[in-house]
């Protein structure tokens, strides 16, 4: 699976509600984890594969042969939020781009896992950061877009040419 770069449409669509629980969306899981090893990175979110469901994967090790902190969370939402922290992140979808970004120490949430089965449970520090992150890629909500004033300023040239790299329908084109 390619994984899909900003500014691509997909990414600020988000993803929609999974009412479906089955073998596809196991092979969806499990695709996105190995698309997450191989692009070195510690969680992944469906509209990052250009899937639009609330399904995201994560592993704070990002280390394929250490599975231990695996996870797949199906239609997660945010219960509660506590403490603030500022931290640095990078995004997939954004290579070589990296912020600090303000998140939530300590979130609860509820979640259903790849059987349908809802659970409950509190996430801390680097888990916490890594799930606030992927919950907002499924509301079509971008790290970039919580950064403060100065860290927007520091990568908006980055920014820019991300956004001029991906050719926009040409009016020639349009016009044709
Ligand atoms: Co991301």
């Amino acid at each position: 699976m390619d994984v899909v770069q900003y500014p691509g449409p997909v990414l600020r669509r988000g993803g929609k509600k999974v009412e479906s629980f089955g073998p596809d969306l196991s092979r969806l899981a499990e695709q996105m984890l190995e698309t997450m090893y191989s692009s070195k990175g510690v969680g992944l979110a469906a509209p990052q594969v250009g899937v639009e469901l609330d399904l995201l994967v994560f592993n704070p090790s990002g280390d394929p042969e250490d599975r231990s902190g695996e996870r797949v969370l199906v239609n997660p939402e945010l219960l509660e939020r506590k403490g603030k922290e500022f931290g640095e992140e990078g995004c997939l979808s954004f290579p070589g781009l990296y912020a600090d970004v303000e998140r939530a120490v300590t979130v609860a949430i509820r979640f259903q896992d790849l059987q349908g089965a809802v659970h409950e449970e509190r996430l801390t520090d680097f888990v916490a950061r890594i799930v606030q992150h992927e919950i907002d890629h499924l509301r079509g909500v971008l790290f970039v877009d919580r950064l403060s004033s100065v860290e927007k300023l520091r990568v908006r040239t980055r920014l820019l040419e991300m956004e001029e790299r991906v050719p926009a329908p040409s009016r020639g084109q349009a016009r044709a």
